[in-house]
């Protein structure tokens, strides 16, 4: 059943402002070099248009081999959710992210992956939510000060938006600036995940451990990302305790949780939480404007909604409940664009999925671009309709699924969540916007989705 967008309005949502941002076609057909080209180029071209109609895709690899598109609410279920242990971590993930995440959560498996999140999730709690706000409202704070001060000339919204992103994750973790560090870290990653962050075929068809063409420079990469977290933990630990008040920050609230001792996994589990929630937050939001930029009735909701909100560091955390239209916008702007574009697993051993044999080894891919845009599940998923998300039931969490589903549901969802719907909020009380010109905006996706060209924006000054 299709989750309508239409049906009454509820309060302050604008009537207008529906659009279709234009995406690239699904495939009519894919073999296995062409899908795994397009891993490097932009996968979403790479998608087979049967994944709307068939619960199970499969696309013969070299040798045995097999690759399995999984793009029903069933087919997520089982892997995320009932057969969890039968599907792990691929090899090509850990030789993309591995040299960011290292021994990471988001890299590990079995035995380790429960302990490491039992021992980091106590740091993403509601409880800590209102401590991670405060940064987030400072961080708005001083990304409105610098597109004020950048009016008249065309801004770049992209890039100042994974500045924002990275002001959260480096204030949040470390009650540190973004100075030099931060700029450097922006740099290594962004360069990272350009270059050598782009999954390549060796990535996919070589066994476990074997190196590929590009695993000499990626250890040479991870050798300058450690020097840099060590820094960036010497530059907090230097710093000093929280003084007893209460954690600080989540560098307080990791310590706590990890003991001195292991500094080589705390070293990870940062890296980690760098690289998860800075590029999926800055694109969120980059994709948020774009999509309000062509929807200036939302942009005015927006203003509205948080016109006499209190969203200082003071007040952030009181006023997120109230802001549902920013909500709603950033949660539409993760399904049309959803940065975990696909989820991907190893079947570690041979199963039957909807019908279809997986044998042990096959590389299954949860399509959650496909399921976020299928008609059967969504009505007018083409379009831009925050209605969907307000004064309804939530969507299925095997039909929408930006952060994932299951134990291995992303970790920071919440705080994401909360990031976009303050950050969007302040910007729409402070400023009206437009796209410069009329190029569409066209997603490429390989590690994370991004455009396919940096576009400006015009900005202006709300009155009032
Ligand atoms: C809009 C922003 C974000 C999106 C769309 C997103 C999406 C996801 C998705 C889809 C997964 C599951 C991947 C899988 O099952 O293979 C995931 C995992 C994870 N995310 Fe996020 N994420 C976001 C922000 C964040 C933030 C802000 C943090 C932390 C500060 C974070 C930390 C993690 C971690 C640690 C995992 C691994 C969890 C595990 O394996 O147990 N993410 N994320």
């Amino acid at each position: 059943m299709p989750i309508t967008a239409s049906g009454p309005l509820p309060v302050g949502a604008p009537e207008t402002g529906v659009h279709a941002p234009p995406v690239p076609a699904l495939a009519e057909r894919v073999g296995w070099l062409g899908l795994l080209g397009a891993f490097r180029r932009n996968t979403l071209e790479a998608f087979p248009r049967a994944c709307l109609d068939e619960p199970a895709v499969t696309i013969p690899l070299p040798g045995s081999g097999r690759m399995v598109l999984l793009s029903t609410p069933a087919g997520a279920r089982h892997v995320l959710l009932s057969a969890t242990d039968d599907f792990v971590r691929l090899p090509a993930g850990r030789r993309v992210i591995g040299p960011i995440a290292g021994n990471g959560l988001v890299l590990a498996d079995g035995e380790a992956w429960r302990h490491q999140r039992r021992v980091l999730a106590p740091a993403f709690t509601p409880r800590t939510l209102p401590l991670m706000l405060r940064f987030v409202a400072r961080s708005a704070e001083a990304s409105c000060r610098r597109l004020e001060a950048g009016l008249g000339a065309p801004a770049d919204l992209r890039a100042e938006m994974q500045r924002v992103a990275l002001d959260i994750a480096t204030t949040s973790m470390f009650s540190l600036e973004t100075g030099p560090l931060g700029a450097e870290i922006r740099a290594l990653v962004s360069g990272y995940l350009d270059r050598l962050g782009k999954p390549t075929v060796a990535d996919f068809l070589l066994p476990p451990g074997w190196p590929t063409p590009s695993s000499p420079r990626r250890a040479l990469f991870r050798r300058r990302w450690l020097r840099l977290v060590r820094a960036v933990l010497a530059a907090r630990r230097g710093q000093g305790a929280s003084g007893g008040g209460g954690p600080r920050d989540l560098f307080d609230l990791l310590t706590e949780a990890h003991g001195a001792a292991s500094g080589g996994l705390l070293a990870d589990e940062v890296g980690t939480l760098i690289v998860a929630g800075h590029e999926t937050t800055a694109s969120t939001l980059f994709w948020a404007c774009t999509l309000l930029a062509r929807a200036p009735g939302w942009q005015d909701a927006l203003a509205r909604e948080a016109a006499g909100l209190d969203l200082t560091e003071a007040g952030a955390s009181a006023s997120l409940a109230r802001l549902t239209l920013a909500r709603a916008v950033a949660q539409e702007a993760l399904r049309l664009y959803p940065p975990v574009y696909v989820i991907a697993r190893r079947a570690a051993r041979t199963s039957q999925v909807e019908g279809t044999a997986i044998p042990a080894g096959s590389i299954v891919m949860i399509p959650t671009w496909v399921l976020h845009r299928n008609p059967r599940w969504w009505d007018r998923p083409e379009t831009f309709d925050p209605r969907r998300f307000l004064d309804r039931p939530e969507p299925d969490r095997f039909v929408y699924l930006p952060f994932g589903a299951g134990p291995r549901i992303c970790l920071g969802a919440q705080l994401a969540l909360a990031e976009a719907t303050l950050v969007l909020a302040r910007l729409m009380r402070d400023f009206r916007l437009a796209l410069d010109g009329d190029r569409p905006v066209l997603p490429v996706a390989t590690t994370t989705v991004r455009p396919d060209h940096v576009p400006r924006f015009h900005l202006e000054r709300r009155a009032g």
